[in-house]
């Protein structure tokens, strides 16, 4: 009897076994079924996601490229990026005011004494050391050309044009704050950091320069 009973509870044990495995299985295959139902979601939504921000990206390309396109030079300002100059009437001891993209710019034809006058300068004693000969091109150094714009706040330099004061140094003067630049017109005396700025240029033939 006690064993039968215990074939019984074995049975009955076997049986709620089964039903619990079977109870167990479908949870596990409900859970799955979900699972695999919150994955498929996921997916659907990463997918929607994905989707929706590269439409968004392609959107944004979309109204990109007219506004790079937009922001592209046009024709005129390419054309004044560059400015040609005819300096073969700029005596020596002479400068000219010009301009390169609706800047200022000197060109300023230096005499034997003011190149030396440059030359003798010991770097040290220079606020941004540079020569002469770094500021000129080989073989014209008497060719002086930079921006007229002070490296303090943005003032015009008075010294390019005849009867102008050109301050301590015999280069340029600027009157709004006081800063003084040599004859290789190099920041010596005053607020202004930097010396006037040499912008890019080539000598196209003895008497023409193209700036920019
Ligand atoms: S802007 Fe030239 S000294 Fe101030």
């Amino acid at each position: 009897m006690r064993r039968f009973a215990r074939v019984k509870r074995g049975g009955q044990f076997s049986e709620n076994h089964c039903q619990f495995t079977q109870r167990k299985g479908n949870r596990m295959a409900s859970e799955s079924n979900l699972n695999a139902g919150i994955e498929d979601g996921v997916r659907r939504r990463d997918f929607i996601n994905i989707a929706a921000v590269s439409f968004a990206g392609v959107g944004a390309a979309t109204v990109v490229l007219p506004l790079v396109n937009q922001m592209n030079p046009s024709a005129d300002v390419l054309a004044l990026s560059s400015t040609e100059i005819d300096i073969s009437a700029i005596q020596s001891g002479q400068a000219i005011k010009t301009s390169w993209r609706k800047q200022p710019v000197f060109v300023r034809n230096l005499t034997p004494v003011e190149i030396a006058e440059a030359k003798k300068v010991p770097l040290s004693d220079l606020r941004d050391p540079q020569t002469l000969d770094e500021r000129t091109k080989p073989g014209k150094e008497n060719w002086l050309i930079t921006l007229g714009v002070c490296t303090h706040l943005g003032c015009v330099p008075l010294g390019a044009a005849e009867g102008e004061p050109r301050g301590d140094y015999g280069g340029y003067f600027c009157p709004c704050h006081g800063s003084h630049y040599d004859t290789a017109a190099r920041i010596r005396k005053g607020p202004a950091p930097k010396n006037l700025f040499v912008p890019p240029y080539e000598f196209n033939s003895d008497t023409v320069v193209t700036i920019g």
